[in-house]
């Protein structure tokens, strides 16, 4: 019938910095930061860290997970927006560490919607293309790109990576569809500069070097209200009921707009997958990171209908439909 995921697989980065120890860092409280948040933890990468190693770990547990080897990859798909270089990109990085030698690779900047951007873009390839194996990755090293003196945003995020391994199957499985959108009008509320330019014609005024600055009561208005339309406008396209999802994965941003989303679609929350207590926000890294907790913890068998929905800065956003 179509896209698979065939495996997947994630990497966390070993140092845990937790909100207690955010307090010596930045004028907060632990207390604030999980009750206006849920977030309890995140991990960090330590000095040097880049995220395409984080990447190239995730990419090799899903493709033993998979049963694929890295030569049979005919493309590799990272969402990032923590590159280390501008070029190459982390996903040529990737292909090199892997010794993926036939797949062509490449980044995609959809921040957290990366990861749901390169599913899509994966099925398009496979679909025309049914030997074509992809590998989706999405991972970041926010915590290099994060002002550690705002406490509007260096509280919120993690690091990390997830991926997963797409392939096509003439079985009654696959990817039933996505609904992927983008509003640029909208993109000062949620951005991150470019580094600043040595050509004194190109510098722009204000560039403050390379780091997240956000509206944040505004991102999380419209954080609810895009995620609720992608994924009612999705169901209703592919005339499938909420009542026959076995499991919704969303972005993890924030457990306040995990709650304000879940009252919206009105779902059970034992079917919603919720882990940000433990990563914080990990960007594009979020879904994949989320897909293989709980594929490896058994919460998905084959058949069962699977909801993704994501939101980030752009802005981007959208929901993906897959029967397993
Ligand atoms: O993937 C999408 C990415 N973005 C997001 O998911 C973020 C969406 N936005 C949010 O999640 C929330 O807006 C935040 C968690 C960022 C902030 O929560 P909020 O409830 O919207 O707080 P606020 O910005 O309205 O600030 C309330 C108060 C302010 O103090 P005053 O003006 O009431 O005295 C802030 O200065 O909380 C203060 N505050 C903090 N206090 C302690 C803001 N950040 C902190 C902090 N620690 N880290």
């Amino acid at each position: 019938m179509g896209t698979v995921v065939l495996g997947t697989g994630s990497c966390l980065p070993g140092r845990v910095l937790t909100n207690v120890e955010l307090e010596s860092i930045v004028d907060t409280s632990a207390d604030w930061i999980k009750s206006r948040t849920g977030i309890e933890s995140r991990h960090i990468g330590g000095k040097g860290e880049k995220t395409y190693q984080l990447a190239a770990q995730a990419a090799q547990k899903a493709l033993e997970a998979a049963g694929v080897s890295a030569e049979e990859l005919g493309l590799i798909v990272l969402g990032t927006i923590s590159s280390h270089m501008l070029m190459p990109s982390s996903a040529c990085f990737v292909q090199n560490e892997l010794g993926a030698k036939n797949a062509f690779a490449y980044d995609l900047n959809a921040a957290c919607s990366g990861f749901l951007y390169g599913l899509d873009l994966a099925d398009k390839y496979i679909q025309a293309d049914h030997s074509m194996k992809v590998l989706v990755i999405g991972a970041e090293t926010l915590s290099s790109r994060l002002n550690w003196q705002d406490r509007n945003t260096c509280i919120l995020f993690g690091d990390g990576a997830g991926a997963a391994v797409c392939g096509y199957s003439d079985s009654d499985r696959g990817l039933i569809g996505s609904n992927m959108r983008s509003d640029g009008s909208l993109g000062e509320l949620l951005r991150m500069h470019a580094p600043e330019s040595f050509n004194p014609d190109l510098i722009v005024e204000g560039n403050p070097g390379a780091y997240i600055q956000m509206e944040g009561r505004e991102v999380f208005k419209h954080a609810v209200r895009a995620m609720e339309d992608a994924v009612f406008g999705l169901l209703e396209r592919e005339k499938i009921s909420k009542e026959s999802l076995s499991l919704v994965i969303p972005h993890q941003a924030n457990m306040r707009i995990l709650n304000k989303l879940i009252a919206r679609l009105d779902i059970p929350q034992s079917k919603v997958f919720i882990n940000v207590s433990k990563y914080g926000n990990t960007s594009a890294a979020s879904i994949p990171i989320a897909l293989d907790e709980a594929n490896s913890s058994g919460l998905i068998a084959k058949g069962d209908t699977v909801l993704f929905c994501s939101f980030g800065g752009g802005f981007t956003w959208g929901a993906t439909l897959i029967k397993w």
